[in-house]
């Protein structure tokens, strides 16, 4: 009796499937019968739309899990608090933080405090108004918590907004709104760094001890960061300078082929890189060209090229950041910040007598395909591109350098105006420019 009763059920089951299944298809013909054109636009649309929200997000929010590096080891939130809110050291006051470059993001600030901050009764000088910063999670591209009394920051870690974003300084300097994927050339990657009361794990990843690596930290100097030190180890150059480079901008990079100044890869490849590498998210990575100890000795030691973990932090985060970055267009320069007549005489020049376009090559000024070039090619030494797989220098895509003059051109800033890069070419490619076709150039190179 029961049996049948289920045979019966599934009988019926089978008959109300047998029904779906031919109203399915009797659905599908009239979705044919229509026109498809617009509803899969749309949805294109919509799905770039919510890569745009979500890559914005992870550039500016997401740690990938680097809080095991940022406090685990290097335990910067103790630096950060200061003895008396349960760490070490003095602490390190807004006014401190300001001045190693790290920003504020005025939107995250409450009408209260902006008042506050105004009337001057907000103590800048004070590590426990960091603190509160931090739990707002106004510093850009630092994220802390911060426990629920606010007296003890738990944890810190980084995103990629702490070097690729400044401020407009709208509310007062360091203050503002964000600006994604414009270099943060005040920031000093290695005094901030240089904190850490923690520096022995670093110190013996690189085979070295922690004074040396005070040492290499202290000289990188605003605006620079060295990539590639936990690779090869290199702190300083031949010529006893840091082997830091200038951190580039984020912006302006869609349609460029190779990318870093040495050309790693492209754009999300380098993200992974780096939030592996650089930031220490926990994620998977993989690169066997890092397996080159006698290019990448740090490196090749540590598997660095074959990162795994068992939960992967980063991977799943890749698709939308390099979408997101892409987006970023390189910031057009105020109209009275260069001489319009000279810039329209200077893209002559750019073009024609001082052969720029050969290389820099609008609408991105990088090089459509293969854009790398031996160092002799464009008279320089040869250190950074030897650092690097391929020994090459990247064509740098050129629009939007009005928005990082300071600090620098060329990789590692080593010119210091527009005009020194025009007289190196002159010099190099005996271009025989006068003064006129020079600074016409430059004014071109600052209207783009
Ligand atoms: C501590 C500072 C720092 C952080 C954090 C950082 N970067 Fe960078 N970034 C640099 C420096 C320095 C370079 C240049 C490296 C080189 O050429 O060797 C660079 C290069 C790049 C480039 C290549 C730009 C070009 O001109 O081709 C991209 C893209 C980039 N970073 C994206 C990111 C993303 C995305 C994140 C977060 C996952 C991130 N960076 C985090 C400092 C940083
Ligand atoms: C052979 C190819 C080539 C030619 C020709 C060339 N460049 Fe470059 N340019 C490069 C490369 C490669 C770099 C990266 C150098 C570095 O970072 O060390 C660069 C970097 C630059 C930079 C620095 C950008 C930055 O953000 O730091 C400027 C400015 C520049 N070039 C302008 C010019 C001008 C102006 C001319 C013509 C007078 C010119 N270039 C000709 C390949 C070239």
């Amino acid at each position: 009796m029961r049996r049948t009763v289920v045979v019966r059920i599934a009988r019926l089951g089978l008959a109300a499937a047998a029904l779906l299944l031919a109203g399915g298809a009797l659905f599908n013909v009239a979705a044919l019968s229509k026109p498809q054109h617009a509803t899969p636009a749309r949805s294109v649309d919509r799905a770039a739309q919510r890569m745009l929200d979500d890559g914005r997000h992870v550039f500016r929010q997401e740690t990938f899990g680097d809080e095991s590096f940022w406090t685990g080891v290097l335990q910067l939130n103790r630096a950060i608090a200061g003895a008396k809110h349960g760490g070490v050291g003095g602490g390190v006051s807004p006014k401190t933080a300001l001045s190693v470059g790290l920003k504020v993001d005025s939107s995250r600030l409450p009408k209260s405090v902006v008042k506050a901050i105004k009337a001057g009764k907000v103590d800048l000088n004070d590590p426990a108004t960091t603190l509160a910063l931090l739990k707002l999670n106004a510093v850009v591209g630092v994220r802390g918590h911060v426990s629920g009394d606010g007296k003890r920051l738990t944890s810190v870690g980084i995103t990629c907004a702490v070097c690729h974003s400044t401020v407009d300084d709208s509310f007062t300097k360091g203050i503002g709104r964000r600006l994604d994927g414009w270099p943060n050339r005040d920031l000093n990657v290695g005094a901030i760094v240089g904190l850490s009361p923690n520096l022995k794990p670093v110190a013996d990843l690189l085979g070295t001890d922690v004074d040396t690596v005070k040492k290499v930290l202290a000289a990188w100097g605003p605006g620079k960061f060295d990539a590639e030190l936990f690779l090869d180890g290199k702190g300083f150059r031949p010529d006893g300078r840091s082997a830091a480079t200038l951190i580039p901008p984020a912006y302006g990079l869609s349609g460029v082929n190779l990318h870093t100044f040495t050309g790693w890869g492209t754009v999300t490849y380098w993200n992974a890189f780096v939030a592996n590498l650089e930031m220490h998210g926990e994620g998977n990575f993989t690169d066997a060209r890092l397996d080159d100890a006698n290019k990448f000795p740090v490196a090749a030691r540590n598997g660095f090229g074959h990162v795994r973990h068992r939960v992967d932090k980063v991977s799943g985060k890749l698709p939308a950041l390099h979408y997101y970055q892409l987006s970023l267009r390189a910031p057009k320069p105020p109209s009275t910040s260069y001489n319009h007549a000279a810039a329209a005489r200077g893209k002559a020049v750019f073009n024609g007598a001082g052969k720029c376009a050969s290389c820099h090559m609008a609408p991105t000024f990088s090089e459509p395909g293969f854009n790398m070039h031996k160092p002799s090619e464009i008279c320089t030494d040869s250190f950074q591109a030897d650092r690097s797989p391929d020994g090459m220098y990247r064509t740098t895509p050129l629009r939007g350098l009005w928005a990082h003059a300071k600090g620098g051109y060329y990789h590692d800033g080593r010119y210091k105006t527009l005009g020194e890069v025009v007289d190196h070419y002159d010099s190099c490619m005996s271009l025989g420019l006068n003064a006129r076709q020079k600074s016409d150039l430059v004014q071109y190179l600052k209207s783009l």
